[in-house]
């Protein structure tokens, strides 16, 4: 077999889109020091994993994966193991203690320097750490890393996501992201326009901005621009679709609620984290806004836009939840009646303010006020979906379907569509008769 003459490396990436973005971002910039991406670990000379602490569980992933890795370092002990993201930015030195066999720790500011502590590995064989907060500055420059249109296949996709913004400033009671990715800091616009430019230019066609709080984008830049600003400025870029997540309810504005009815390219959906239907569990989480509050921009929002889909996080369980506190989750269901919903368990963080409140929830209970919500909203979306059957919908599509001859898409309220069609539609916009309806999904024909 001829030897490679370039290294490999593999990233395996939990958590957010945020994360999802920086993966991609670490893949081209390695890419310039020499490594090719691998879907396969065990040809890796390099392990990237991207990490997510968003909940106990997902912490937990990234430690059986690192247990099962173990194997693959004692039989290569040349094969680099990191470990990036938010568990490395939250355990730090403890996380080299804990996994001896582990190579770096690499905090969520610190991805520009990766190649560097490679190579400082492959010098000394040391275990590094690196997790400082630090001016971000370089790490915004991407277009300096590869210019985009060299940046490989993963450019021509699709469907493409901007950051705007890194960390946050909201400390919600239960969340660990401020601790983990630090103050909230935008990207200067003229990055972000640029960045979108190049993504339009090798190909992309829906654009998704993606911040913690994108409504809050803009603050300390100067001059003065707002998430609004913003989003015109990209929508006259012309993309085919944009969108933006994570809006915060606090910080949903009504000239953003204007921007979605008037400007074209922005899609008919909005996902606005609720976390709970009630006030008194609101304020305990310190988000800054009440349940009638709430209401009102959904109100708002669908007077001047009455075909947006909503979608929604909730908790279930915060300290102190009653039942009472569920049944107004339920019922504030019952009454938005959103397109879709993600559901949690309250997960204990240490070190956020919720870890040291009074009145943890059992985990039974927990576990049952979940399950209800679940069944509940499951109802709603197959009630809403099953209305769409019959009617033509407006779908990029965006890959192959799971059978032959089927393609897949979004429709703008960002509904997936199972439909039948060559692979020369994809990228393009095609219009299927929705013939069945699930909660997940929809069936289309062409
Ligand atoms: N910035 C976004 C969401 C970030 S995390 C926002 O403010 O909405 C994504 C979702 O994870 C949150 O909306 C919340 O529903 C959930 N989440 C965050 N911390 C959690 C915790 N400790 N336990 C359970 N769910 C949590
Ligand atoms: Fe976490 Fe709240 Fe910030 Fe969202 S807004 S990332 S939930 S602290
Ligand atoms: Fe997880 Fe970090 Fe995103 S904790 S949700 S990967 S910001």
């Amino acid at each position: 077999m001829e030897r490679s003459d370039h290294k490999s490396v593999y990233v395996a990436t939990f958590g957010c889109q945020m994360n999802e973005y920086d993966s991609d971002w670490v893949v081209r910039l390695l890419d310039g020091h020499g490594f090719k991406p691998t879907g396969d670990p065990h040809r890796a000379d390099l392990i990237f994993l991207n990490t997510c602490s968003i909940r106990a569980k997902a912490e937990q992933k990234v430690y059986s994966l690192l247990g099962r890795l173990r194997p693959l370092k004692e039989a290569r002990p040349d094969l680099i193991l990191a470990v990036g993201g938010c568990v490395a930015q939250q355990q730090g030195e403890r996380l080299l203690q804990d996994v001896p066999f582990l190579d770096i720790v690499l905090g969520t500011h610190g991805l520009p320097r990766l190649p560097d502590l490679v190579a400082e590995v492959e010098r000394t064989g040391r275990q590094v750490c690196s997790v400082e907060f630090e001016a971000q500055d370089d790490e915004w420059h991407i277009a300096d890393v590869l210019p985009s249109r060299d940046r490989g296949p993963e450019q021509t996709r699709i469907k493409a996501y901007v950051t705007i913004m890194r960390g946050c400033d909201n400390y919600c009671a239960y969340c660990v992201v401020p601790y983990v990715r630090g103050p909230e800091v935008s990207r200067p616009a003229g990055e972000i326009l640029a960045e979108v430019e190049s993504l339009l230019a090798a190909g992309a066609k829906e654009i998704t901005l993606l911040g913690q709080n994108v409504n809050s984008y803009g603050q300390g830049l100067t001059p003065v621009l707002t998430f609004t600003d913003l989003v015109e400025r990209v929508a006259a870029l012309n993309p085919t679709r944009l969108r933006f997540t994570t809006s915060h309810p606090k910080d949903f504005s009504q000239d953003l609620i204007q921007a979605i009815s008037e400007l074209a390219p922005l899609a008919e959906h909005v996902h606005l984290p609720v976390q709970s239907g009630s006030t008194a569990v609101l304020k305990a989480m310190g988000r800054g806004y009440t349940r009638e509050e709430y209401l009102a921009k959904v109100e708002a929002l669908r007077a001047a836009c009455p075909e947006v889909a909503l979608t929604t996080d909730v908790i279930v369980g915060f300290p102190g939840e009653t039942e009472a506190d569920f049944e107004d989750t339920l019922e504030l269901i019952r009454q938005v009646r959103f397109d879709g919903m993600y559901s949690f368990k309250y997960s204990d963080r240490p070190g956020t303010r919720a870890h040291g409140l009074d009145g943890k929830v059992p985990e039974e209970i927990k576990g049952r006020r979940l399950a209800e919500l679940q069944d509940r909203q499951k109802k709603i979306t197959l009630e809403i979906n099953q209305n769409l059957v019959g009617r033509r919908v407006e779908v990029l599509a965006d890959g192959f379907g799971r059978h032959p001859g089927q393609l897949t898409g979004r429709t703008r309220s960002n509904k997936v569509v199972n439909f039948n069609g060559s692979a020369d539609l994809i990228g393009r916009i095609v219009h299927p008769l929705v013939t069945q309806a699930w909660a997940n999904s929809l069936s289309g024909t062409l």
